[in-house]
């Protein structure tokens, strides 16, 4: 969602916003700005809606300075228009503001800065900051935003700066990421590090209710009542290199074909082979409260919300321990009921995904133990969890999720394996499910192999209007994370059942226009999908079917057949969900659509 980058220090700062603002492309916008200040008293603010490029197109090439603030905007409140593209200003255009989260009592606000005389020029909920700081500015910016903070209900990142105060940025947090990068006598704000990893790997992660203010040389942190707040300084593990696409055309297929590395990275140093076991340090729970858990529900939205259902089947069938996946937004509203004998997590990959970060603080209020599956280091989600585990994926930046999923699930393995061994587990049994773990990276990377095949595939079949993807037990999760891959990167309409379930209605879609997508493994549910592909087939249904190889049957019925090599039940998920990813990834190409920016959405979605 909307990216946020301020600067200070000796270089120009309209290079450093308008690079810092191109790394957070990724999140998704539709309008971008920046306001630079000279030094000597003027700021000088240039926005439009559109892309970066365009943006760059009218910054005057004179823009000089040594501080600012830039934006790229995700349109909540009002239309995508230049008017409504951040930064905001006050009426005198000598404070300005950039802002991420929602205003919720804007109205009110403007309504009572209007009677004093304020003119607004935008429909944003934003604009209202700037005018309501500019009200309380008496020579100060920093007492201005502390004056304003506890009047404004809603989440704000915000950063802003006053033409008065030369070299200097005020930031505040309340519900949206901000982080400060120290560099050397130079310093950076951000809604996330990659705005400013090409600069510095020392940050500080801000947390709701402080307020910064930086200069080129020094920062300070307090709260609104100006109590000073020490900070640690951490240091990003992320190398440039990784939020690069590396020879690739697009940060999607670069992060698909990431996954062998990425699944062995979110196993290293967590499977104990002399105990056949696996180990999760940031748990923060000992093996006694471990041994008292009797379910597990799990937490999450969109792709993250297939891996938890991926991980309710495993943990039922392989742990005995029942389990439930439930949707973030679901959650929060409907009063969740917290059992003591219950262990949550929420899975995120972004750690700051608003639906899922209100249902975790909801289950904390009512007394639950939650634990995090997250990958972006230091997000919210981590910080305010009770533990947890890092998937260690490297920045996901192409809007589709891909690598984190199959690293998720890497995870929620790990975990199973952990609490099996605990229980009913033997070791023999134990050390199976580790050995086909760590055999995973090479499986996946057979499975990438398939990409030229897949592609033809998709040419064949990217004209179709709508399809199923249809799957069952392990693999149901999979099928609804296929549709989702492709619903929303090339556009086409799809859906994903349970294969089981199309005779309950879903059948009726049938005609040779829809294709089928069925996931056949070759597991104990095999003989029973075949029937509800031939069922498919009888209905002049095209279907691709992605198998087995050397699976004759299944090639025998189906159109045409994607193949993956076989392997221990348990790990289908991995290897079903990759020709998937593939096959939405090529017919977007093939569609000509934006790949890593899909229309309207966002990467890290920060309000519900
Ligand atoms: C799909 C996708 C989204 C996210 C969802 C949750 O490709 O990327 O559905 O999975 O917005 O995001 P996180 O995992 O960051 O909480």
């Amino acid at each position: 969602m909307c990216g946020i980058v301020g600067y200070c220090g000796p270089r120009p700062a309209t290079e450093i916003l308008l690079e810092g603002l191109k790394r957070l492309e990724y999140r998704g916008y539709d309008s971008a700005g920046i306001c630079v200040g000279d030094g000597v008293g003027a700021i000088t603010t240039v926005k439009c809606k559109g892309k970066i490029r365009d943006l760059r197109e009218i910054v005057p090439s004179d823009l000089a300075g040594n501080f600012g603030i830039g934006h790229t905007r995700w349109a909540t409140h009002g239309e995508v228009n230049d008017a409504n593209a951040h930064p905001h200003t006050d009426c005198s255009g000598n404070l300005a503001v950039v802002h991420n989260g929602i205003i919720e009592n804007y109205t009110v606000l403007k309504k009572k800065l209007e009677s004093e005389g304020h003119v607004f020029r935008s429909e944003t909920d934003s604009e209202v900051l700037a005018h309501l700081i500019s009200s309380f500015y008496s020579g100060d910016l920093e007492t201005a935003v502390k004056q304003v903070a506890p009047l404004v209900k809603g989440t704000f990142g915000i950063i802003c700066v006053h033409a008065d105060e030369p070299g200097r940025i005020v930031g505040a947090r309340n519900g949206s990421p901000l982080v400060l990068g120290i560099g050397n006598g130079e310093m950076f704000l951000a809604s996330d590090v990659t705005a400013m990893m090409a600069y510095t790997r020392q940050v500080v992660y801000l947390e709701d209710g402080d307020i910064v203010v930086v200069d080129s040389e020094s920062y300070r942190t307090s709260d609104v009542k100006d109590n000073n707040i020490e900070k640690k300084i951490e240091s990003i593990d992320w190398e440039l290199q990784e939020i690069e696409k590396g020879g690739f055309p697009t940060f999607m297929e670069k992060e698909i074909f990431e996954q062998p590395q990425s699944i062995e990275r979110a196993m290293q140093g967590r499977l104990d082979r002399e105990l056949a076991t696996a180990h999760l340090g940031g748990l923060n729970l000992s093996s006694k409260q471990l041994l008292n858990i009797e379910r597990v529900k799990i937490v999450a939205i969109g792709t993250s919300y297939h891996a938890a259902m991926v991980a309710s089947y495993l943990f039922e069938t392989v742990a005995r321990i029942p389990c439930t996946a439930e949707l973030a937004s679901e959650v929060r509203y409907k009063n969740p009921v917290v059992e003591k004998d219950a262990l949550h997590f929420v899975i995120s990959q972004s750690g700051e995904t608003a639906d899922t970060l209100y249902a975790m603080r909801e289950l904390q209020r009512k007394g639950a133990t939650v634990l995090g599956i997250c990958n972006v280091v230091g997000s919210t989600i981590p910080r305010e969890s009770d533990g947890g585990v890092y998937i260690h994926s490297g920045p996901e930046i192409a809007v589709a999720s891909t690598k984190a999923f199959t690293s998720q699930l890497v995870a929620l393995y790990e975990f199973t394996l952990l609490m099996a061994r605990m229980r009913h587990l033997s070791f023999e049994e134990g050390m199976l499910i580790l050995e086909n773990l760590e055999s995973l990276p090479g499986l996946v990377a057979q499975v990438l192999a398939s990409s030229d095949k897949i592609q033809k595939l998709a040419a064949k079949y990217c004209q179709a209007t709508d399809f199923l993807f249809l799957g069952r037990g392990l693999n149901y999760p999979v099928a609804l994370e296929g549709a989702l891959k492709l619903k929303e990167i090339s556009y086409i309409h799809a859906e994903g059942f349970s294969a089981a379930e199309i005779k309950h209605g879903p059948i009726a879609l049938i005609n040779e226009a829809t294709p089928s997508i069925f996931l056949i493994p070759d597991d104990r549910l095999r003989e029973k999908v075949i029937s509800n592909m031939k069922e498919v087939k009888a209905r002049e249904g095209k279907v691709i079917a992605v198998s087995v190889t050397g699976d004759d049957e299944v090639e025998s019925i189906a159109d045409d057949v994607v193949f993956v090599p076989r392997a221990h039940e348990l790990l289908y998920p991995f290897l079903m969900v990759v020709p998937l990813q593939l096959f939405a990834y090529h017919c977007a190409r093939l569609l000509n659509r934006n790949v890593d920016q899909p229309r309207n959405l966002a990467k890290s979605v920060t309000v519900e």
